[in-house]
C-alpha cells in the first residue's frame, strides 16, 4: 500500500478501516449514490458490538445475520475473527459498495441482501444461528418494525439476537418490551478506539 493510503487507515479490534481521507474511500463517494436512513459512515455502537463478541465469541462456523448493516463492520468482524457465514442486509442498497471496499481490505467474504426489517419472514430469520445489529432503532417509528422482527426471529428458534446502541430512546423501548416478554439482558458497555463509545448490549438468548 502506497505510504499516503497506509496514513488513512485504522485498525481496531484485527478490522481494518479507512478514512474519509483513504483515496480508495474518496473514489467510492465520488463514484456512488448518497445513502440514505443514516448509512453514511461507520456508526460506534458498531465497536460495542464488536467488543461484546470478542468477550463472548459466537461459536466458530456460525450463520449470522447483521441487520442494518450500513457499512458491515461487524459483519467483517465476525467473518474474520469467528470464521462466521455472515449475511449483511440493509434497506439502503447504497451501503453495500462501502462494505464490499472494507470486506476487500479485510480479505473477507460477505453475502448481502436487500431488505426493510419488516420484509424478513420467520422462515428466512429461522436460517441463522445468530442475529447481530448496532444502531438500527433511532426514530420512535422504529420501535414497532424491530420489536415484531424480534419477535419473528424468537419464534423462528434463532438462538442469540445481539443488538448495540447509544441509547437512543425508541431503542430503550424495545429493549424494555424484550426484559418483559424474552428476559432479555441489557447491559452497558463502552469502548475506546480513536473516540469514546458509550451504550448498552440487548442480548435475547432463546432456549
Ligand atoms: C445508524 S446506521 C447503523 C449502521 C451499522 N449497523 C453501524 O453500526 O455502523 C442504521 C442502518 O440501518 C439501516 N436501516 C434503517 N432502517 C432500516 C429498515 N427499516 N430496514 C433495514 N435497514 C434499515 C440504514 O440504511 C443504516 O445503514
Amino acid at each position: 500500500m502506497p505510504s499516503s493510503a497506509a496514513k488513512h487507515v485504522r485498525d481496531y479490534f484485527g478490522v481494518r478501516t479507512l478514512l474519509a481521507a483513504h483515496p480508495d474511500m474518496r473514489r467510492l463517494k465520488r463514484a456512488t449514490n448518497a445513502t440514505h436512513l443514516h448509512g453514511n459512515k461507520l456508526w460506534g455502537s458498531a465497536y460495542l458490538l464488536i467488543d461484546y463478541l470478542q468477550d463472548n465469541p459466537l461459536p466458530n462456523n456460525c450463520k449470522v445475520l447483521d441487520l442494518g448493516c450500513g457499512w458491515g463492520l461487524a459483519s467483517i468482524y465476525c467473518a474474520k475473527a469467528l470464521r462466521a457465514e455472515v449475511t449483511a442486509m440493509d434497506a439502503d442498497p447504497a451501503v453495500f459498495s462501502y462494505l464490499s471496499l472494507l470486506a476487500e481490505h479485510n480479505d473477507v467474504e460477505i453475502s448481502t441482501r436487500t431488505a426493510r426489517f419488516d420484509e424478513l419472514s420467520t422462515d428466512e430469520l429461522g436460517q441463522y444461528d445468530a442475529i447481530i445489529a448496532s444502531d438500527i432503532c433511532f426514530w420512535d417509528e422504529m420501535s414497532k418494525e424491530v420489536f415484531d422482527l424480534i419477535e419473528r426471529a424468537v419464534d423462528a428458534g434463532v438462538k442469540k439476537i445481539i443488538i448495540a446502541d447509544p441509547h437512543r430512546p425508541p431503542f430503550l423501548a424495545v429493549a424494555e418490551a424484550c426484559i418483559d416478554d424474552y428476559f432479555a439482558e441489557l447491559t452497558p458497555r463502552e469502548v475506546i478506539t480513536s473516540r469514546h463509545h458509550r451504550g448498552s448490549i440487548l442480548l435475547i438468548e432463546n432456549a
